[in-house]
């Protein structure tokens, strides 16, 4: 008799389909902060990779030509009214979208705002308003979520966007670095507890990306010339948060928990 484990025991099933295994075929994402910029892409390629897709913002105008445009290539997509700030709005969204689509179980916390600001000129409202956006709201909506996915007993995937400025700080960034690194540490904290309930929970943490929130100065000299002085010299590409996403979201990253990745090219490295 030998210890020695069957080959098919041991050995890793490299007949899954690379392909599918980062599919979302039967899975229901919700989305805040869809309206725009990174959450609009997220949105958009989720639905693409076969989710139906929870369009949500306050901005719901935006959200029903995107739910239209992803019906017309046969996808299907719903836009909700939602502050995120609001949490019986979150309750609300959660049933609207549950009773339409089924029970969410992709969540991409994104909605977020950025006032910058040095750390004494940050009033009470700025720093209030922040938490309130880019760290409690994702707080609430992790806890509706999971709340549903244990009740159900279905496995999920939450994924937080946080920011290179939640791993590493910048000037002028106190009150937004601060509210980063605390949705970082939630997360964490929310992998280890939903584990056994089959929740993941992941952050992605973007370098620059040119978006609403920060277009107006990376048109000017000063942000041309801060962008070409980050590690990789330009912002990134919102097609280039697509994969890391989808890793997230779905089976392809089975086993990926508690992680905060940085796409970021590289930015990361070089903050304190
Ligand atoms: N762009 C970057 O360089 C960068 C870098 C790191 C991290 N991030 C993070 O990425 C996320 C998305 O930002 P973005 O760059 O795509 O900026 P954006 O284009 O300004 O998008 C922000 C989104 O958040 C939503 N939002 C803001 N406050 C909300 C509220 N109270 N309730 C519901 N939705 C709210 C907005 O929708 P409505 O106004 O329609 O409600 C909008 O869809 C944010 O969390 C941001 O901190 C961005």
């Amino acid at each position: 008799m030998t210890n020695t484990p069957q080959a098919n025991e041991s050995a890793p099933d490299v007949a899954m389909d690379l392909r599918s295994s980062f599919r979302l075929d039967g899975k229901v994402a919700f989305v805040t902060g869809a309206s725009s910029g990174i959450g609009q892409a997220l949105a958009l390629a989720f639905a693409r990779a076969g989710a139906r897709v929870a369009l949500t913002a306050r901005r719901v105008d935006r959200l029903a030509e995107m739910a239209e445009a992803i019906s017309a290539t046969g996808g299907k997509a719903m836009a909700v009214a939602l502050d995120v700030t609001d949490r019986d709005g979150i309750t609300r969204a959660f049933d609207e979208v549950t009773a339409k689509l089924g029970v969410p179980d992709v969540i991409l916390n994104n909605a977020g705002i950025a006032k910058p600001a040095l750390f004494l000129k940050t009033d009470a409202q700025t720093l209030e308003s922040t938490m309130a956006t880019n760290f409690t709201a994702a707080w609430n909506v992790s806890q509706e979520a999971a709340r549903r996915l244990v009740a159900a007993k279905r496995r999920g995937s939450i994924i937080n966007v946080t920011s290179v400025l939640g791993i590493g700080v910048g000037a002028g960034h106190a009150a937004y670095s601060a509210s980063k690194a605390a949705l970082a540490h939630a997360t964490r904290a929310m992998a280890l507890e939903f584990v056994r309930h089959g929740i993941r929970v992941n952050g992605i943490a973007p370098g620059w990306f040119v978006t609403e929130m920060n277009a107006d100065f990376f048109a000017t000299e000063e942000g041309i010339a801060y962008l070409k002085k980050t590690p990789p010299g330009r912002a990134g590409r919102l097609e280039e948060l697509i994969g890391p996403a989808l890793l997230l979201a779905s089976d392809a990253g089975s086993f990926v928990n508690g992680v905060i990745l940085p796409v970021d090219g590289g930015h990361h490295t070089a903050l304190a």
